[in-house]
């Protein structure tokens, strides 16, 4: 059995693909600094050692204890705006500590690693659907230091043989379908847990981020791919390196656009009641649509997305908000 070493594995995505890798048969290490990860969130089945990327010593310790087969690398920041306004933070922790965790691999003979990047490495998009091909010019600080990250790994392959996929996520949102894991921030910025706080009453409305986009009724497009989609990828693309695949980065997305209103429409649906919402101005360096080509992740991977309507990513999601209104921390 293989034994896969997930970095922040105690955070949103992290924890959703630790349940598909035991489903699968993967044995599975979790390593969080618990920073924005929970532990409440870390499946049973997993061993938690709890501690820090940026620790050498910490990373080192494990790989010879753990001999692990594959690295899994979720821990960085991820907040946009807090990005734009303390970059150095960004670096130090999302660059800095990746730079310590591939030494650490290079030093104790680990060479796959999947790494979970981001649509931001794209920026303002050139066209739509996005390839991976196009220009990677990022708009934002959190942006960049992912696709620093990458560039990092193709000049560590060439020097230590490094064998690496990254995943460029769009929008991930959705909860895990046995209800026991989903999408818990502090402070939450992203669209869909927002919405369902507001249905469930933990906020008074939501904030329609501009409605004067070029789009067609003005709110910006997102492309929103399912947590649990984006954690069957992660297993994929662990497979691909077992079994050879080449060095490579996969856009992760459904291939379809939502406007913020239609998003606030959907899940009025699916709750059944009015959600109330205000317009506000736009929010600082947000495209004003983000629409993935999924199709490499498809063909090479194998990738194979089950939940492509947003009514069924919303009915996870409004699972998970309704029964934990206040997520992990039940006193908070
Ligand atoms: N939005 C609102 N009101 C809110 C929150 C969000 O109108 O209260 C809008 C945003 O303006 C945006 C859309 O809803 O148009 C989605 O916003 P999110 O914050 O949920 O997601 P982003 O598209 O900004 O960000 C996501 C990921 C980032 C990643 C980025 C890639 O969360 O990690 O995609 O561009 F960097």
């Amino acid at each position: 059995m293989s034994k896969i070493l997930v970095l922040g594995g105690a955070g949103y995505i992290g924890s959703h693909t630790v349940y598909e890798l035991l489903d699968e048969g993967f044995e599975v290490v979790v390593a969080d600094n618990l920073e924005t990860g929970h532990r409440q969130a870390v499946h049973p089945g997993a061993a938690l050692c709890v501690g820090d990327i940026r620790d050498k010593a910490f990373l080192d310790g494990l790989f010879r204890r753990e001999r692990v087969d594959a690295v899994i690398h979720f821990a960085a920041y991820s907040l946009v705006g807090e990005s734009m306004a303390d970059p150095l933070k960004y670096y130090a922790n999302n660059v800095g500590g990746t730079q310590v965790l591939l030494s650490s691999m290079v030093a104790n003979g680990v060479d796959k690693l999947v790494f979970s990047s981001t649509a931001a490495a794209y920026g303002e998009p050139k066209r739509i659907p996005i390839e991976e091909g196009d220009p990677a010019e990022p708009t934002n600080t959190y942006g960049a230091t992912k696709l620093a990250v990458e560039q990092m790994f193709k000049w560590t392959a060439l020097a230590h043989g490094l064998r690496y996929v990254a995943l460029r996520y769009f929008n991930a949102c959705g909860a895990h379908p046995s209800g026991h894991i989903g999408e818990d921030h502090s402070p939450e910025t992203h669209l869909i847990p927002i919405v369902l706080q507001t249905a469930n009453g933990t906020r008074p409305e939501i904030e329609i981020f501009g409605t004067d986009y070029p789009t067609k009724d003005g709110s910006c497009v997102r492309d929103y791919v399912h947590v649990c989609d984006l954690a069957q990828a992660h297993v994929k693309a662990v497979r691909y390196l077992f079994a050879g695949g080449e060095n490579s980065v996969f856009n992760l997305g459904n291939g379809v656009g939502f406007t913020v209103r239609e998003v606030i429409r959907a899940a009025e649906e699916v709750v059944g009641h009015k959600i109330p919402a205000v317009y506000a101005g736009r929010r600082r360096g947000d495209p004003a649509a983000l629409v993935a080509s999924g199709s490499r992740a498809k063909t090479v991977l194998g990738w194979e997305p089950h939940y492509e309507s947003i009514h069924t990513i919303l009915e996870t999601a409004w699972r998970w908000h309704r029964a934990r209104p206040n997520g992990f921390d039940e006193d908070r």
